[in-house]
């Protein structure tokens, strides 16, 4: 069983709140936060911690610094983010630990907010350190986690310290992801279509794997559709392919027949020289020019994508169906987002990452029925995985 916060004494006591504000910064000299989205989505648990005179020790990391403090990693824009939208200090600590982070944990009064610098500056959070995980334990005593988007980490901050403080729960983050999310492994069959875009096979090969047994149909967009088509005998010209990837992309494709699983391809690309070409042709997959690369599934495909998400009865979408950071190739991507959306009586799902960011950008995720703040966390929970930072929150009733 897994506790909600509600159920937490949290009145006056030190609560260790474990969130997940990796944000996109800009490349500026001082950064600034480019998409907010994970800070809003934490937003709720903070406040209702604050309505409750906790002490707050919020704590995160950001980016893949490598154990080291890295000041272009600093959580500094993304606490003057929260203090902007919480509209009061928040108090960021000069390193993940030591003198300076204790003291600003003991001297918080009720209600107020600590924010521990970046993690991941210190190498005991990715190693699980069981000597930090016992110095950030030591700051608190009650511990939630709400960064559902790392909780497929087992790392000091989301698995080692769990069991040494005294209570422990989850945020309404994890809460909400943990019931969405859950549905997904309960769907039928029958219905489930499964959209899956991105640049490897070898990202996402497990994902494609687990849902052979969950879905009935799974659409392939985005640079990996490449491989699986060259896996067909079809040319791909310069596209990005996975030559090493072709004998698992045959041996997915008839693992699927057998199990009566229809996978769609795209029949027709969008392709041209590279990708900062202003404009691409569009042509059939079976005639992709030696000179060019394949950049969007092209609108015949995408008209096929957008039926079948608009009529599915369950779906997950994870990964951009091309390079949708360029408006030129970013087409296929949206007109499946809009489909998604315009489906009125399903159960719809986006996971994360890319394809989080297209349904915010396209402004339309308010008509999905749940768009996951976690993109690795959110594929590892859909094929029915443990999650080590889900797993370290259950207790015995
Ligand atoms: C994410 O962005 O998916 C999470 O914050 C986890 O980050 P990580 O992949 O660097 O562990």
């Amino acid at each position: 069983m897994i506790r909600s916060m509600k159920q937490l004494p949290l009145e006056g006591r030190r609560v260790f709140l474990r969130v997940d504000l990796n944000a996109p910064l800009s490349k500026d000299a001082i950064p600034a936060v480019t998409d907010d989205t994970r800070i809003q989505a934490a937003l709720p648990t903070i406040k209702h911690c604050i309505e409750r005179g906790a002490r707050i020790i919020l704590a995160s990391h950001l980016g893949r610094p490598k154990g080291e403090a890295t000041p272009k990693l600093s959580l500094e824009p993304v606490a003057g983010r929260l203090a902007e939208l919480l509209n009061c200090e928040i108090r960021l600590t000069d390193e993940p630990v030591g003198d300076g982070a204790r003291k600003v944990c003991s001297d918080l009064r009720e209600g107020q907010i600590a924010l521990l610098e970046n993690l991941r500056f210190n190498s005991g959070e990715k190693a699980n350190d069981t000597k930090f995980a016992e110095t950030l334990a030591s700051y608190a005593d009650i511990y939630i986690n709400d960064a559902f988007g790392t909780s497929h980490r087992a790392h000091a901050s989301t698995a080692g310290m769990v069991s040494l403080v005294n209570e422990r729960g989850a945020g309404f983050v994890m809460n909400k992801e943990i019931e969405a999310l859950g549905k997904l492994l309960n769907a039928p069959k029958t219905g489930y279509v499964a959209i899956i875009g991105g640049a490897k096979i070898s990202d996402k090969i497990d994902v494609l794997d687990a849902l052979l047994s969950r879905v009935e149909t799974i659409l392939i967009g985005g640079a990996m559709a490449n491989t699986f088509l060259l896996a067909q005998g079809k040319k791909m010209g310069k596209s990005l392919v996975e030559d090493a990837k072709v004998a698992l992309a045959k041996n997915f494709l008839r693992k699927a027949s057998q199990k009566h699983v229809t996978v769609m391809l795209p029949q027709d690309l969008v392709v041209a020289d590279n990708f900062d070409d202003a404009t691409g042709t569009v042509v059939s997959a079976d005639e992709v020019p030696a000179t060019l690369m394949a950049l969007d599934i092209g609108p015949e495909a995408a008209a096929r994508y957008a039926d079948a998400a608009k009529h599915a009865r369950t779906l997950f979408w994870n990964g951009p169906m091309g390079v949708f950071e360029k408006p030129a190739y970013a087409e296929g991507t949206f007109v499946v987002a809009k489909a998604v959306a315009d489906n009125e009586f399903g159960y719809t799902v986006v996971g994360g990452g890319d394809s989080a960011a297209a349904v915010h950008k396209a402004g339309i995720a308010n008509s999905i029925r749940h768009v996951s703040t976690g993109g690795g966390a959110a594929l590892e929970f859909i094929q029915g995985l443990t999650l080590p930072g889900i797993a370290a929150l259950e207790i015995d009733e």
